[in-house]
């Protein structure tokens, strides 16, 4: 990923962050999604009154392009809170390793002021199907 990469997939999660459903929280999270093809899915939380349906945009995204048979991600791009840097919560990281422990979060403040991480840092010794 080079850095004109990064910062495109970023603007793309910083657009559809704008699509967050959050009357609970307030706090939007906007993702996108980068296939090994070069196909991009964004994704926004999706709150409930019932606050465990509640769902990240990072599955939002994971969710999208699975269901529309893609399976092979390089990146995936996560927006929060402007200002800071927001990272995948725990159920997601594992929603991500599942698909390679190397696909790249980048978690940025704004396209130009971004971290990456392999799935694998964020997720040390995690469970996948190699371990059945
Ligand atoms: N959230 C995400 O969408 N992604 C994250 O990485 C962290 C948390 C959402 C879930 C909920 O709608 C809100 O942020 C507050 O937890």
């Amino acid at each position: 990923m080079d850095r004109n990469e990064c910062k495109r997939l970023i603007e793309i999660a910083i657009e559809a962050r704008e699509g967050a459903y959050t009357p609970y929280s307030n706090f939007k999270v906007g993702a996108a999604l980068l296939t090994d093809d070069g196909k991009v899915f964004t994704g926004c939380n999706i709150e409930n009154a019932s606050y465990g349906a509640t769902i990240c945009a990072e599955r939002t995204a994971l969710v999208k392009a699975i269901s529309n048979g893609f399976r092979n991600f390089t990146a995936l791009a996560v927006v929060g809170k402007k200002g800071s840097y927001t990272y995948p919560c725990g159920i997601c990281r594992q929603f991500i390793i599942e698909f390679g422990k190397n696909i790249k979060i980048i978690v940025a403040k704004t396209p130009e002021d971004y971290k990456i991480f392999a799935i694998e840092e964020l997720l040390p010794f995690g469970f996948t199907g190699e371990d059945f």
